[in-house]
């Protein structure tokens, strides 16, 4: 594997559920793999989990992680071609991604969207430049449309949770303040399209998902219809896909409550606004996998930059 920049760069996900949960039982099996070789980390945004589990991935294969906060500590990176560059920005990407290819074998990016731009958005103009100038390989840590890492890390999850042959899952929409990306809920939606699980989506009306992501998924504007016989509860806010970034108004209560999901596993990419998404009740059970999911990330992203190491 060259990049992982999406759930679609998953060959078998049985496989890569198997091999994670072997990395997680003996997470030091590989410590000679990444010596001597450096990962990259550049945030263009915020990060608790995805920042020390990535680095933590690479300490456990014997890398050595280097964390830049480009939006505060680098120089403004032009991703325009052909700009005359009299503006903000000071150093073009072409020149960047090949700086950090010099100093890094492997380069992560995390960098959302604008949510006011639908189109270039969904070119993930960050993302993919990376994957253009760079010469060597990159991993997504979350770009505008798909938190892969994080995708991995549900599958895994439900994987190592389930006890039945064919659990059933639910992708909630939840309330937040903020319009938040589609990231989450669309790598978390492919990722169960590729399990053998049953898989539903709940949302108000007016938040439906990209229709190329959701595809043949059924979606319910009925939580309580949604969550009957429900095995695993994932809650997740979005902002429209359709209003492009808007908060619509809703009347409904989509809180997920300790009433509604039952004796349902819950689960949240973290972080999360406790009572705003999800009642304390739920947090605080031991129905919540949340922090299994944090520390699943760490496998998650051992796994993929295993895979790159390997084919490097
Ligand atoms: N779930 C997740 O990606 O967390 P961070 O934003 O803290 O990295």
């Amino acid at each position: 594997m060259k990049n992982y920049t999406s759930i679609n760069d998953i060959s078998d996900i049985n496989d890569w559920i198997a091999e994670a949960k072997e990395l997680k039982a003996n997470p030091l099996q590989n410590i000679e793999l990444g010596k001597n070789k450096t990962l990259g980390l550049l945030f263009f945004n915020s990060s608790l989990r995805t920042r020390l589990s990535t680095q933590k991935a690479a300490l456990n294969l014997g890398m050595e992680p280097i964390v830049m906060n480009v939006s505060g500590d680098a120089w403004g990176i032009e991703f325009e071609d052909g700009t005359v560059m009299n503006g903000s920005t000071a150093e073009h990407i072409k020149e960047a991604a090949a700086v950090v290819s010099q100093y890094c074998d492997v380069i992560a990016v995390r960098a959302f969207p604008s949510l006011t731009d639908k189109q270039k958005d969904e070119s993930e103009q960050i993302l993919s430049a990376f994957v253009k100038h760079a010469s060597v390989p990159i991993i997504s840590m979350e770009s505008a449309t798909g938190h892969p890492l994080q995708g991995l890390t549900d599958a895994i999850t439900i994987s190592e949770n389930s006890n039945k042959k064919k659990v059933k899952v639910v992708l909630s929409w939840a309330p937040h303040i903020k319009p938040l990306p589609h990231a989450v809920a669309n790598s978390f939606t492919q990722a169960m399209q590729k399990m053998d699980v049953e898989f539903v989506i709940a949302n108000p009306i007016g938040y439906n998902l990209n229709k190329e992501i959701t595809k043949d998924t059924p979606i319910y504007h009925n939580q309580e219809e949604a969550f009957k016989n429900a095995d695993f509860v994932y809650a997740k806010n979005w902002s429209s896909y359709e209003s492009y970034g808007e908060i619509l108004d809703v009347d409904d209560n989509w809180t997920i409550t300790k009433d509604k999901i039952g004796d349902a596993k819950f689960m949240h990419c973290l972080p999360v606004r406790r009572n705003v998404v999800v009642e304390d009740a739920v947090l605080d059970s031991e129905n919540s996998l949340v922090i299994t999911q944090a520390n699943n990330r760490t496998y998650a992203a051992q796994l993929v930059l295993k895979k790159i190491l390997e084919n490097v």
